[in-house]
Formats: C-alpha cells, structure tokens, sequence
C-alpha cells in the first residue's frame, strides 16, 4: 500500500491459482505480477497498481484502521469501480454469474464457487414479515 491507497482486484475463478499464490508469496522479494504473467495496470485515481486480467476492480482509500492485535482493520473509501463490460448484466449492473468470483474458506483452506441465483434480496423474506405483523 502506498500512501494510503489501495486497489481491490476481484479475480474470476480462472484466475484462481494465481490468487492464491498472490497469497503465498510476498511483494518484498518476489514481482507478483512477473511470475504470474498478469498485468499491473495503475489506478486512474490513486497511486496503485491492480490487476489487469481481473473482471472487477475497486480503488479505495484508507480512511480509518484499527489496530485489532494479530490484524489490522483497515476500513476504505471506494474513489471508483472498474467492471468489464462483458460481465455486465442488461442493466448495466456486474452480474455474479459473468464476474465468477470465488470464496475463500479458511477453517476448511478451500476456494469454492458460487453457486447458482438463489433468490431476490430484501423480498423473498416479506413473506415472513407480514405473517409476524398479520
Ligand atoms: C488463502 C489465503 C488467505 C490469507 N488471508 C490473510 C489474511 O486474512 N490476513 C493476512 O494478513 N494475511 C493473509 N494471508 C497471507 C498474505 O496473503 C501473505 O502474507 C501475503 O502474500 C504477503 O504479501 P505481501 O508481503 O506482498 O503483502 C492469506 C494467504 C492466503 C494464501
């Protein structure tokens, strides 16, 4: 992180492999970009690189962090989105099942995919609501 930028760089389940070596190896003796192959591209709005190949891209700055022991909380504000059109839906909205990212589950230390469209947020649930008020 340099001055208190950062970019997010949501990968596609394709790119999986190098998400996670991003993970294992360290930026101060390796170029992460070079032994992956991937492009650093660098942010329109702050000074910091993302990954070109990703679908989804986020640039933020720091605005506050806590220091919470072992980690630290780093909390963002979010200057501009990147999404590449082909993962876009009709709306013009990112659409999960174009972008495929993956999750991370670490009691498990596995990735998986997610699944397919469940249902519709802030509705499917109404139904419960109303037989509480009714
Ligand atoms: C699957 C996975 C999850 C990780 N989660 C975290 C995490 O939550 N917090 C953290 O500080 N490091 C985490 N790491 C380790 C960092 O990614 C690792 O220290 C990083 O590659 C160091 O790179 P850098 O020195 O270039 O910053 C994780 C690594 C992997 C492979």
């Amino acid at each position: 992180m340099r001055g208190k930028v950062y970019t997010l760089s949501v990968p596609s389940v394709k790119y999986y492999k190098e998400a996670d070596f991003f993970g294992l190896a360290s930026g101060r003796d390796t170029d992460k970009f070079k032994a992956t192959g991937l492009t650093p591209e660098m942010g329109e709005h702050i000074d910091a690189p993302y990954v070109g190949e990703f679908p989804m891209i986020l640039e933020c700055k720091v605005v506050h962090h806590h220091e919470l022991g072992l980690h630290t909380h780093f909390v963002g504000e979010i200057v501009d989105v990147k999404v590449d059109d082909e993962v876009l839906d009709d709306s013009g909205r990112p659409d999960v099942a174009k972008v495929q990212p993956f999750v991370f589950s670490p009691d498990a230390r596995e990735y998986h995919l997610i699944g397919s469209r469940l249902g519709t947020a802030f509705k499917d649930g109404r139904g419960i609501m109303e037989k509480k008020e009714g």
